[in-house]
This record gives C-alpha cells, structure tokens and sequence, in this order.
C-alpha cells in the first residue's frame, strides 16, 4: 500500500480526496455521509453573510458534464454558527471552511467561523475578475485568522500565472483550482425552456467536462507557486486524480462525482489512485507530484513524423484506432500503419484501450 497521507499547508489529509464546496457538503448531516465515505478531510458549502436566495431549478446533467446555477448555501450563517459546524467537527477529520465573497463580508465572518475551522477557502466566483477585491478579501481573512487561507479561483481569471503569483505574494497558503466555468446554457428541446431557472437562464459548467480546464490551470499554476494546490474539476476517478498530481497538485476535490455518485466516491477515487501507485511501483504521491513537468521539459518540441509503435500481441483488432484523418491506418488480424500516409498525429494512440499503439517520446 502507498502512503497516500498528505501534508497541505501543514494540514494533515488522511488521503488527498476531498469534497469540494457544493451539495454533498451542504449541512453537517451530508458532511458526515462524506466522512464515513472515506474523504481524507472535509470542505465544507461556502456561507456568505446572507442565505442565498437560489433560483430552481438549479442543477441538471448534461452529456459529459454538469450545469448548476446554485450560489452559496441556503442555510443562513446563523445556523451554521449555531448548528452545522459543531456537529460536522464529529467527522474528525480536518475542516476547511469555505468563505464568500466581499473583502467586508470575508472580514465579518472568518473570526466566526475561526473555531470551527483548521483552515479558511475563499469562494472568488462573484467577485469579478480584478485582482484587487481578491487580493483583498485574502488579506481580511488573514487579518482576522491565525489558520491557513486557501484562495479558489474561476476559470474566468484571466491570466492564472498571473493571479496565483500575486496571490502567493499576497499570503495565500494553498490554491484551490477551479471552481464551475462560465457562464453557459442548456435548453430543454421539448418545452423550449433553458434547463436552469436563472433569470438569464445561465449556468455553471461542472465534471468531466472541464476537466482538461482544471488540468491546465493547475499545471500553469503549479510552475510558478511553492504553495500547495488543490485540483477541482471533472475529477471522478483514481486516475483522474493521479493526472491532477502529475501536473502539480497536492490534492483533489471532488464535487460532482458525489452528487452523482454518492459519498462513497471519495473513498473509491483514493482507492484507485492507491491500486495505481502500487501497480506502477510508487511508494508515495511525492514521487509522482508534479511528474508531468519534468517529463514535459525532457521532451523536445518537433514536427518531424514519429509513427506510433506497434504490439501486436496486445492488439485485439477492435478497430477503434481506423478512425486515422490520413487514412493510413488498417486492421485486419492486427492493426497496420501505412508510414508513408502516417502524419505521427497520435490519435489513434490515444483510441487505443490495449496499450497497442505507443508514441515513443
Ligand atoms: C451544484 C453545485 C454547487 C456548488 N456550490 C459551490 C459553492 O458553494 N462554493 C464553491 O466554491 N464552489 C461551488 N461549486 C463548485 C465546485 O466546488 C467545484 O469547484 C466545481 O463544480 C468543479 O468540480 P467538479 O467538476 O468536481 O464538480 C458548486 C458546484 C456545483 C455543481
């Protein structure tokens, strides 16, 4: 078994699953459903000064993704104060409480919530995209609090080497990368209404569909920070998770996965990446954090034609590889590659479930 126990900002992560802020953290009862689904922590849903007034419907699943148009938590902060952060504290596991959104309203509540917390999450999402009301509202936390103070940003921030640096610069402990994209629309074709029931009809975009988004983010974020980074965004499986960590994450948070599977996914997804670690012989995810950077810089920028390799003995002649633009691809017994019509393109390496076809750096 690899040791999947991760130190975040001087947290201790019983594993480097978590939930992210959304429904399956929403009140202390469905934290607790996270806990016992095997979460190596908890992030609890951002409060703001006020419940949020959400407008319905506000979730639908889409093909390939997710659509919300949920805000913050409709309980008010009184209740969380009163109620809902003593009874999640039960979990036992460390808490990160997840704040929004105002420099003044950040200031307000983090002392708070400070008793609760071993580590505050500033939700950006509705502040815009001038870095100066978050660079702000990070200060107000800090001013307040003696816990870490993590920064989640929207795939609307302009320019994310930018932004994390600043942040860093600014005090920030950890990132947290990224929140929902947007906005965007779905139309229900049989009434003809958009599928959220926003006054625009807009959304926000979520799961498997952002995931390559989230991957970017993190690995332009990560070659610019030493603070450490959790990956959020289209994460629903182990190996999901092990590319989030190859391309410099910590840690992951996972929040549609869990709507749509249930609490138990986090245990599932830390499962996973602990089966791959030990198949491909790690001991640890520090041997893997941030792999893809070093391999990246190892690799040398061409345009000359590489054809893919062939293992025949792995080929089950499944086809899925002819889809080939350049028609060099045919698959009798096993698969064949025409070198003269072979662009070196890679998309049928990437078709390929067997491992048959590998492009050799
Ligand atoms: C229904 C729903 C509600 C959400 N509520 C919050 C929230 O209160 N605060 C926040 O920071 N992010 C919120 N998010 C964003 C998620 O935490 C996460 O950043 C995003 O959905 C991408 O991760 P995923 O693909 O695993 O869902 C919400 C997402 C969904 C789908």
């Amino acid at each position: 078994m690899a040791n999947l126990g991760v130190d975040f900002a001087g947290l201790k992560l019983k594993n480097p699953v978590l939930p992210a802020a959304g429904p399956p953290v929403k009140d202390a009862t469905a934290i607790l459903a996270a806990a016992r689904g095997g979460a190596g922590g908890i992030v609890t849903k951002t409060i703001s000064v006020v419940a949020a007034d959400v407008p319905k419907p506000n979730m639908a699943e889409i093909r390939g993704g997710f659509l919300n148009t949920e805000l913050w938590s409709e309980l008010p902060p009184e209740q969380w104060l009163e109620t809902e952060y003593a009874l999640a504290r039960q979990s036992g596991l460390t808490t990160i409480v997840s704040l929004g959104y105002r420099p003044e309203e950040i200031r307000e509540l983090a002392r708070k919530v400070r008793p609760f917390a071993d580590a505050l999450e500033l939700s950006t999402h509705y502040v815009g995209t001038d870095l100066s009301p978050i660079v702000k509202a990070l200060k107000a936390a800090k001013d307040e609090v003696d816990v870490p103070v993590f920064m989640k940003l929207s795939p609307h921030v302009p320019d994310i080497k930018m932004v994390a640096r600043a942040l860093e610069d600014a005090g920030a402990d950890g990132l947290v990368l990224i929140n929902s994209f947007g906005p965007v629309m779905g139309i229900n074709i049989e009434t003809g209404l958009p599928l959220m029931g926003s006054k625009e009809g807009y959304g926000w975009l979520s799961g498997t569909a952002i995931k390559p988004l989230t991957l970017r983010f993190v690995y332009d974020a990560a070659s610019v920070v030493k603070i450490p980074i959790f990956a959020v965004g289209g994460i629903s499986t182990g190996r999901d998770a092990i590319e989030m960590i190859m391309a410099g994450a910590a840690a992951v948070q996972v929040c549609t996965a869990a709507i749509l599977n249930g609490p138990t996914i986090y245990g599932k997804i830390a499962r996973e990446m602990d089966d791959w670690l030990d198949a491909h012989g790690y001991e640890s995810l520090q041997e893997i954090r941030g792999l893809a950077h070093r391999r990246a810089a190892q690799r040398s920028f061409r345009t000359h034609v590489v054809a893919p390799t062939i293992y025949e003995e792995k080929c089950t002649a499944c086809g899925l590889c002819r889809v080939c633009p350049y028609g060099a691809i045919t698959v009798e017994k096993v698969v064949a590659i025409n070198l003269d019509l072979c662009a070196g393109c890679g998309l049928c390496v990437s078709r390929c479930r067997f491992g048959a076809l590998e492009l050799k750096v």
